[in-house]
C-alpha cells in the first residue's frame, strides 16, 4: 500500500524533524475526545453500558465463539486467566523468558513454579524445541507471548498441550489484529489476553481483555473481576448472594471503554498503517548491512499486525543506539529476559538462544505519528554505519 509521505497515518500532526522520533506514541482517534466528554457528562463512568458494548464490539470484530471480559489491564486479564486455568501454588508452568514481566508476575501472586523457555532466534517467541525438551507430566500449563505481534506456532503448541491435557494461555498483548492460520488472534488458545495500555495497537488509556475459548468460564470470570460478587444478581436486588471466590477489582470503566470504542472504529486503518510502516521498514532495512529484522518463521503467522519492529544487530548495538540518538531517533530494548530479575530467581544458564541475542536486539520506532518518510530518515542514518 502506498501512503502520501507528507501526511501522518492518523489525524494528528506528524512528528516534525526537530521533535525527534520517539519509540512509541499513543494512537488516539480524535472522536475519543468527544466520546469521553459525553461519558463524563452521563450517569456511568465506572463499569457500565460502554464496557459491555466494547466487549461486544471486540467479539464481533475478532472472535468466532470465544467469550470476552473487559478488565482494567492486560495484567489483570493474565491473573484471571491463570486462576481460571486452575493454576495453584507449586504448579509448574512453562513460560516465555523474553516478554514483559507482566506475563509472568501474576504467576508469582499465585505461587506457581515458573520454568523459563528459550526463544526461537527468528521470531523471539518461545522455542518449540525447548518446549518439547522441558515439558513433563509435572507441567500444568503453557504460557506464550506473540512478541511484537507475530504469532507463536499454535498448531504445534496446542498439539503438545493436548497430549499432556493442559491449557495454553496466549499473551496477545502485542498481537491484536494479527492472524494465525487465517484466523484472528483470540481464537487459537484456551485463554487469550489483550492489553489496551497507552501505547498498544488499540488503546483504552489502560485496559485489557480476557478471552475464554470455553464460554462456561464467563460467569466465574465476571465474579472474579468484581470482588467475587455476582454483579448482575446484585443489581437485581438479591443481597443474600454468598461470595465463594476471593475476587478482585479488575473491571474496565466506561471512560476507558469510550476511548476504546472510538479507536476501534479505526481499527482497520490502524492495522493497515502498521503493516504498511513495517513493510516500508523491511524494504529499507534490506539495504542496511549487519542487521536482520525479526519476522514470522512460517506462513501460518505471516499475516500479522506489527506492534514492534525489532532488529538483531550483529555488532555494537550500543553504538547503533548512540548513533540514532545523535539524530534524534529513539530506540531501545523494551523487554528484557525475565530470568535475570531477582523476583524470578536470577539468571539461569539453560537459554542458549536468549544468551546469544540478549545483547543484540533493538526496537525501532513504529507508530502512526510516523510515515514512510520518517522511516526513510531512520534507514538513511543506519546506512551511514555506526
Ligand atoms: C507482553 C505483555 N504482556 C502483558 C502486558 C501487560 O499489559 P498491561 O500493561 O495492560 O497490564 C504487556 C505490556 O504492557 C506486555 O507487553
Amino acid at each position: 500500500m502506498t501512503k502520501n509521505v507528507n501526511t501522518p497515518m492518523n489525524e494528528f500532526p506528524l512528528l516534525k524533524e526537530g521533535d525527534g522520533v520517539v519509540l512509541f506514541y499513543p494512537d488516539i482517534d480524535k472522536s475519543a475526545i468527544n466520546s469521553v466528554g459525553d461519558t463524563l457528562s452521563g450517569r456511568w463512568i465506572g463499569q457500565g453500558p460502554k464496557v459491555e458494548e466494547f466487549e461486544r464490539r471486540i467479539a464481533d470484530r475478532f472472535l468466532d465463539s470465544a467469550a470476552p471480559l473487559a478488565v482494567g489491564s492486560g495484567t489483570d486479564a493474565l491473573h484471571l486467566s491463570y486462576l481460571l486455568a486452575n493454576i495453584n501454588a507449586g504448579d509448574e508452568i512453562l513460560v516465555p523468558s523474553f516478554t514483559c514481566t507482566a506475563t509472568n508476575i501474576p504467576l508469582l501472586y499465585i505461587g506457581a513454579k515458573i520454568k523459563f523457555l528459550d526463544i526461537d532466534p527468528l521470531t523471539m517467541n518461545i522455542s518449540i524445541e525447548d518446549l518439547k525438551r522441558k515439558i513433563s507430566d509435572k507441567t500444568r500449563a503453557i504460557v506464550t507471548v506473540d512478541y511484537g505481534g507475530i504469532c507463536c506456532e499454535y498448531s504445534e503448541i496446542n498439539a503438545i498441550a493436548k497430549k499432556y491435557g493442559i491449557p495454553v494461555i496466549q499473551d496477545a498483548a502485542h498481537s491484536i489484529g494479527s492472524k494465525y492460520d487465517n484466523s484472528y488472534v483470540g481464537n487459537q488458545c484456551d485463554f487469550t489476553i489483550f492489553s489496551f495500555q497507552a501505547i498498544k495497537t488499540l488503546t483504552t488509556g489502560d485496559g485489557g481483555m480476557l478471552v475464554m475459548k470455553d464460554p462456561q468460564n464467563l460467569e466465574r470470570a465476571k465474579r472474579l473481576r468484581w470482588f467475587g460478587i455476582d454483579r448482575e444478581k446484585k443489581q437485581g436486588g438479591i443481597w443474600e448472594n454468598d461470595i465463594q471466590d476471593i475476587g478482585y477489582k479488575y473491571q474496565m470503566n466506561d471512560i476507558s471503554a469510550a476511548i476504546g470504542l472510538s479507536n476501534l472504529e479505526k481499527i482497520d486503518s490502524i492495522i493497515d498503517d502498521r503493516k504498511s510502516l513495517y513493510a516500508h521498514y523491511l524494504a529499507g532495512l534490506s539495504k542496511v548491512s549487519g542487521i536482520r529484522v525479526i519476522q514470522p518463521s512460517s506462513g501460518l503467522s505471516a499475516d500479522f499486525c506489527p506492534w514492534l519492529l525489532t532488529i538483531i544487530v550483529e555488532k555494537d548495538r550500543m553504538g547503533l543506539m548512540a548513533k540514532l540518538r545523535e539524530h534524534g531517533i529513539e530506540s531501545g530494548q523494551v523487554h528484557y529476559r525475565n530470568d535475570r530479575y531477582s523476583i524470578f530467581g536470577s539468571r539461569r544458564d539453560d537459554l542458549p538462544n536468549m544468551d546469544l541475542l540478549e545483547d543484540a536486539y533493538l526496537v525501532l520506532p513504529l507508530h502512526r505519528r510516523m510515515n514512510h518518510e520518517t522511516i526513510d530518515r531512520i534507514v538513511d542514518v543506519m546506512k551511514s554505519g555506526w
